[in-house]
This record gives C-alpha cells, sequence and structure tokens, in this order.
C-alpha cells in the first residue's frame, strides 16, 4: 500500500439524542452540560423525538402542573418513538421520584438527578443493554467544570454559580431536588466567561437559587460581579434570581461601580403580607423587602424592578392579598411572574391545617386581580418611556410580523425591524410604540464596540 493512500472507513451513524427542557434557566443550562458531554461522547443532536436512539427529558418539579405536564409528555413519546429508544428523566422531578418513575412508567429506563450527569454516557450504554437505573445522590463536589456546554442562545450566555439553595420556603421543593447551596470557585466562572467572550457573546447572565449568597470560601458576590464585570468583552452583566436579604451594601456598592452591571433586578418577594412572609420563611418583612427596594433604587439611577408572586398560600386572607397589591402598587414592578400556590409533597407547607386552605376559585380570583394590577402600573411607565432612546442588543427573530426582538439594559423588550444580520449587535433605539408590555422601536444608530454619543 503506497503511503498516503487513506481506507476509507465504514462509519456507523452517530446516535442521536433529543432533549426536552421544562422549568428554570438552570435546567436550561445544565442541558447545555448534557448535550457538551454527549456531543463529546459521539452523539448527535436532533430536534424531533421520533427517531432519537435517545430521548431526555430534563424535568420541573416546581409545581404540581409542571409534573403533570412532564407525565402527559411520556405518555404521547411513548406512541411515537423508536422501539428500542432509551428514554431517560433528568432534572429535578426525577430527583423528587427517583425510582417510583421507573414504576409507574415503564418505558422510561433511567432517572437522574441534576446531580448525576456525569455518568449520562455511561448509564445509557447500559440503558441499552436493558439495565434500568437511578442516580439521584447529591454531590457536593459537583460543578461539571470539565463540561464544554453546548450554548443555544448565541447572544447572551448563562453561566451557573451555584448550586442548589440553603433557604428553607415552606411552599418550595428546591431545596429537595437541588440539594444544599454550594458556590463555583471565581476563578472558574473567569474561566468560562473568557471562553464564552472569545465565542463573541458580551452578555452573561450568572445563575443561582439565591444567587446574591455566592460564596466560594474566599470571594463573595460583590467580588464575583466585579470580577466577570470587568473583564474585556462583557458589555453586559446580569443575574438571577437574588434574594432580599442577600443585597448587602457590598454587593449593591459592586453593581453600582461595575459599569457593565445592568439597570435590572429580579427580586422576587412572594407575598406583600408579613404574616404570609413569615409562614412562608422567607425570612424579611414587608418593610423589609421595601427598604431592599429603596436601597436599590436609591443607588441604581431607574433600576427596574420584576419580580415572583405566590397567591393563595394557606391561610391568606383578602387582607393579606390586598397587602401584597400595595407593594405592586408602591413599587411599580416592571413585570411579574404570578403563581397560585401549588403544594409539594414533603414540605412544610403542607402541613398547614387544611381549615387554611384557599380555595382554588379564591386562588385564580386573586390571581386575576394581581396580573391586571401588574399590567396596569407597566403599561403607565412603560407610556412615559415612549420618545426616549436607548441601547438595545437584538436577541433574535421576533415570533411574529418579521421583525426582530431586542432588550434594553434594563431588560424591556423592543421590536425592531430589521433583518438577521443584526442579531447579536448593539444598537441605539427610539421607543416609538408600546403593547403595554413590549415596545416597538426604530433604530437611530448602530453602536459598535465604543458607545457613539447620542
Ligand atoms: N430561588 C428563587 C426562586 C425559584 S422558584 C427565589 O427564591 O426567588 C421560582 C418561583 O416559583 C418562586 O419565586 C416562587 O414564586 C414560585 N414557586 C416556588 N414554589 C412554588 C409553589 N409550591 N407553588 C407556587 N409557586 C411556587
Ligand atoms: Fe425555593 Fe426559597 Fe430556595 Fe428560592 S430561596 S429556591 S423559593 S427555598
Ligand atoms: Fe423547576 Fe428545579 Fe428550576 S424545580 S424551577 S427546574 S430548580
Amino acid at each position: 500500500m503506497s503511503e498516503g493512500y487513506v481506507i476509507p472507513m465504514l462509519q456507523s451513524p452517530r446516535p442521536t439524542v433529543y432533549v426536552e427542557t421544562y422549568g428554570c434557566q438552570m435546567n436550561v443550562s445544565d442541558t447545555e452540560l448534557m448535550l457538551g458531554k454527549l456531543a463529546e461522547s459521539g452523539y448527535e443532536e436532533v430536534a424531533e423525538p421520533d427517531n432519537a436512539d435517545v430521548i431526555l427529558i430534563n424535568t420541573c418539579a416546581i409545581r404540581e402542573h409542571a409534573e403533570q405536564r412532564v407525565i402527559g409528555r411520556l405518555g404521547e413519546m411513548k406512541s411515537r418513538m423508536k422501539r428500542d429508544a432509551v428514554v431517560g428523566v433528568t432534572g429535578c422531578m426525577a430527583q423528587r421520584l427517583g425510582s417510583q418513575l421507573l414504576d409507574r412508567v415503564k418505558h422510561v429506563s433511567l432517572v437522574i438527578g441534576p446531580d448525576g450527569y456525569r455518568d449520562l454516557p455511561a448509564l445509557i450504554e447500559s440503558a441499552r443493554s436493558g439495565i434500568r437505573s437511578t442516580a439521584t445522590d447529591f454531590d457536593l463536589e459537583e460543578h461539571y467544570e470539565d463540561f464544554t456546554p453546548r450554548r443555544f442562545d448565541g447572544v447572551k450566555a448563562w453561566i451557573p454559580v451555584q448550586r442548589g439553595c440553603d433557604y428553607k420556603c415552606t411552599y418550595c421543593i428546591v431545596p429537595t431536588t437541588r440539594g444544599p447551596e454550594r458556590s463555583r470557585q471565581l476563578a472558574e466562572v473567569i474561566r468560562e466567561t473568557e471562553a464564552v467572550v472569545a465565542s463573541g457573546i458580551s452578555e452573561i447572565v450568572l445563575l443561582g437559587q439565591t444567587v446574591n449568597s455566592y460564596f466560594d470560601g474566599t470571594h463573595d458576590f460583590a467580588d464575583l460581579l466585579r470580577a466577570v464585570g470587568s473583564m474585556p468583552g462583557v458589555r453586559r452583566l446580569r443575574f438571577t434570581s437574588p434574594h432580599p436579604n442577600d443585597f448587602s451594601e457590598r454587593v449593591i456598592r459592586a453593581m453600582v461601580e461595575t459599569e457593565s452591571v445592568c439597570e435590572h433586578v429580579h427580586l422576587p418577594m412572594q407575598s406583600g403580607s408579613t404574616r404570609t412572609l413569615k409562614r412562608m420563611l422567607r425570612r424579611y418583612t414587608r418593610e423589609g423587602y421595601l427598604e431592599c427596594v429603596d436601597e436599590l433604587r436609591a443607588a441604581i439611577t431607574n433600576v427596574s424592578l420584576t419580580t415572583d408572586v405566590i397567591v393563595g398560600f394557606p391561610g391568606e386572607t383578602e387582607e393579606d392579598f390586598e397587602e401584597t397589591l400595595s407593594v405592586v402598587r408602591a413599587v411599580g414592578f416592571d413585570d411579574a411572574y404570578t403563581f397560585k400556590f401549588s403544594p409539594r409533597d414533603g414540605t412544610p407547607a403542607t402541613r398547614f391545617p387544611t381549615s387554611e386552605t384557599v380555595s382554588d376559585e379564591i386562588a385564580s380570583e386573586r390571581l386575576a386581580r394581581l396580573i391586571a394590577t401588574v399590567r396596569s402600573g407597566t403599561r403607565d411607565r412603560n407610556m412615559k418611556l415612549l420618545g426616549e432612546r436607548r441601547e438595545v442588543l437584538v436577541e433574535k427573530a421576533a415570533r411574529r410580523g418579521g421583525l426582530l426582538q431586542s432588550r434594553t439594559r434594563d431588560f424591556r423588550v423592543v421590536m425592531i425591524p430589521g433583518d438577521a444580520s443584526l442579531i447579536g449587535k448593539y444598537l441605539t433605539v427610539e421607543l416609538t410604540g408600546t403593547t403595554g408590555s413590549t415596545f416597538i422601536g426604530k433604530a437611530v444608530g448602530q453602536r459598535a464596540s465604543l458607545p457613539l454619543a447620542v
């Protein structure tokens, strides 16, 4: 055989994997890690479950409804999937239900909790030979540092800096499904940010359940903000979700003094009634929450605030709920994620006497009033912004109207005309119209890497 002659290899096609993700950004970030790991092991990602060799559902357990959806989806997939496909359930519902899921859903052969993804390729291999398994041990050292995430978003990067949660809010399943809080080493976060910036992404979102309680043994969240925020190429820095109790003066000062930190804070409130907050074990009062808002507003001009609110928590009276509405009005949130309380097995909130249960009818009615209150406040504030100019980062093509979706530093969505070549670019836009929640804008200048005076 002469040198240089290459024997064509008979390549067997790469195995394919389909992943469906539910729940919060932490789960999206975990899916990115899983797909990175599987790509390294030779898997090809596909967009449909029908012909995939491996189907993974990365699940959420936060509310009953989230779990029901997954059970429904697994049933639906059974009739469509390849007969020999390996089906795995990962994430928070997997952690919560463990091997019960294997008993309940016969075509599932893998149940893997949030700390078990390192063994994913090996577990899939054994599932192929018929071994069904559960991997739900917590691993307090696990941050998947050697994984290379397969990022979905080319414009912003989600970087987990913390896993688990040490708060024990009485309604919440997260401490059970994600275990105790642990923070990544600051140097590792920097390393990941460097790689992200090198790939051309300039907006970073730091992720954690109570992200501002970050502490790696040496550095706190203020250090982290300053370190990541001052890296060349990081133009916008966000974080989610902070806990109101962990906004120390140091953290607020770091936000103010780090130019890339955006003027938006998602500040979960849950309730505006001190009595309810106490029963939720949120560890702050109505006044404490409002103080935190005042401190943020005093330090960061025009900071935009969004929140999470639960209605119908056990024992919530009409007066308690009115207190929530009054804080919503007083603060003037720019958006709110609103939920009806959903009892989660094993959480302390399920142990309140049944006489305190708020009926679904009342909870639905409160939810509707809450949403209307949030919307009318947002509309009024947004109307006042018409005519102003803002820097936006173009995120993606909007679903309708051939428009692009872009975002201001203070987290407002602005739809603008333009073609896909603008995705990932910074523009200055004038806000010309609003639907009440989002804006229509027109570009008045394109910003290169250095801001132009406008
Ligand atoms: N760690 C974040 C929240 C994570 S869960 C924080 O503390 O803010 C996201 C939101 O889901 C919560 O803020 C809460 O509003 C809501 N949520 C959590 N458990 C819930 C339950 N049992 N029923 C209804 N909503 C719930
Ligand atoms: Fe759940 Fe509370 Fe932890 Fe947030 S802080 S994840 S609501 S226990
Ligand atoms: Fe759901 Fe788990 Fe996130 S319960 S909200 S996916 S941490």
